[in-house]
């Protein structure tokens, strides 16, 4: 098949269902050959008896494309290594990762468990560091054999893990974490051709439709701006090789809007040029902080 990602290889983790699936299907509408990973669970991370990826798979080829089925857990060191393996042996490369699949286990945080904190940093945080590991030492070891790779990565962060959101502490440490990964890997491994972005996208999915029901439903005709195919041509595009040049970026997207996030920058500054005592240091905060931007909302606040 043509289209901007002919001949690429690309992995989308989660895709059996919501932003992941609309990925996948987008990237094989252009001409990639999809790894559809998804270990089939429910909203909370419990086992589930359905095997979304097969069913994504066939989607993708009763349309003409190619694509493969991965169940494993990409949060595992064996999960993560064998999707990565997948792609090389099925396709004989890997162009394009795409970190996708999680869960939540939202509560207050008086309320929060150990296991929802574990559950949620792990399968988010280490659901993208893991694949991401290794996908770079495959692409490392490309570049050391002389065939520097046009790779591309593709994170998926969240509204949560700029801004904060209320009963998500868990999954607000995680997406934030992956901001901060996502910057790092992309001044590591430029060298290797590696660009690193993530997104923060907002559709309806399991995972918000309970949330957002009254302000999410599909409209009856035209542009449903919650559809998560919406999200896809962005993350299609950062995963093909004309998104030359751009890395360690934040997008927000959603419906028919793309944001470029800036994220921390330095704002209002003073220097005594020696230690403060506690006192002046406040004084000199609330100085500081009368001349700065205030910070963005917190959502659900
Ligand atoms: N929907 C939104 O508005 C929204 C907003 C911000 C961020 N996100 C993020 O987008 C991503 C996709 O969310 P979605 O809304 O499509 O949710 P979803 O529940 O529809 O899809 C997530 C998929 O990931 C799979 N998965 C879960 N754990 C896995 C694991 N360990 N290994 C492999 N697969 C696993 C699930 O089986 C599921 O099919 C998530 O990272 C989510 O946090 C979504």
């Amino acid at each position: 098949m043509s289209g901007i990602c002919a001949d690429r290889v690309v992995v989308v983790t989660g895709a059996g269902r919501g932003l992941g699936r609309a990925h996948a299907l987008a990237f094989a509408a252009e001409g990639a050959r999809v790894v559809v990973n998804d270990l089939g669970v429910a909203l909370d991370g419990a086992p589930d008896a359905g095997r979304p990826a097969g069913a994504v798979v066939a989607e993708i080829r009763a349309a003409g494309g190619d694509a493969v089925a991965h169940g494993a857990d990409i949060a595992t060191g064996e999960g993560a290594a064998g999707l990565i393996r997948t792609a090389v042996e099925t396709y004989g490369r890997l162009d394009t990762l795409v970190s996708n699949a999680g869960f939540l286990r939202d509560r207050m945080l008086v309320n929060l468990g150990e296991d929802d904190w574990d559950a949620v940093i792990r399968v988010h945080l280490k659901g993208h560091f893991l694949p991401l590991r290794h996908a770079a030492a495959h692409w490392r070891a490309e570049t050391k054999a002389g065939r520097t790779p046009v790779a591309r990565v593709v994170h998926t962060g969240s509204g949560a893990g700029l801004l904060g959101s209320v009963g998500q502490g868990n999954y607000s440490a995680a997406k934030a974490g992956i901001v901060g990964l996502t910057l790092v890997a992309a001044a590591e491994l430029a060298r290797y051709g590696v660009q690193v972005n993530a997104v923060a996208p907002a559709a309806r999915t399991r995972m918000t439709e309970r949330a957002f029901a009254a302000t999410m439903a599909a409209p009856a005709a035209g542009f449903d701006a919650m559809a998560p195919e919406n999200v896809s041509p962005l993350v299609v595009w950062l995963g093909s090789a004309g998104s030359a040049g751009v890395t360690g970026r934040v997008f927000e997207t959603e419906g028919g809007r793309i944001t470029v996030m800036e994220g921390w920058r330095p704002g209002p500054t003073a220097d005594k040029g020696a230690r403060w005592t506690p006192a002046e240091a406040g004084e000199a905060a609330r100085k500081l902080l009368a001349e700065a931007e205030p910070p963005g909302r917190v959502y659900g606040a």
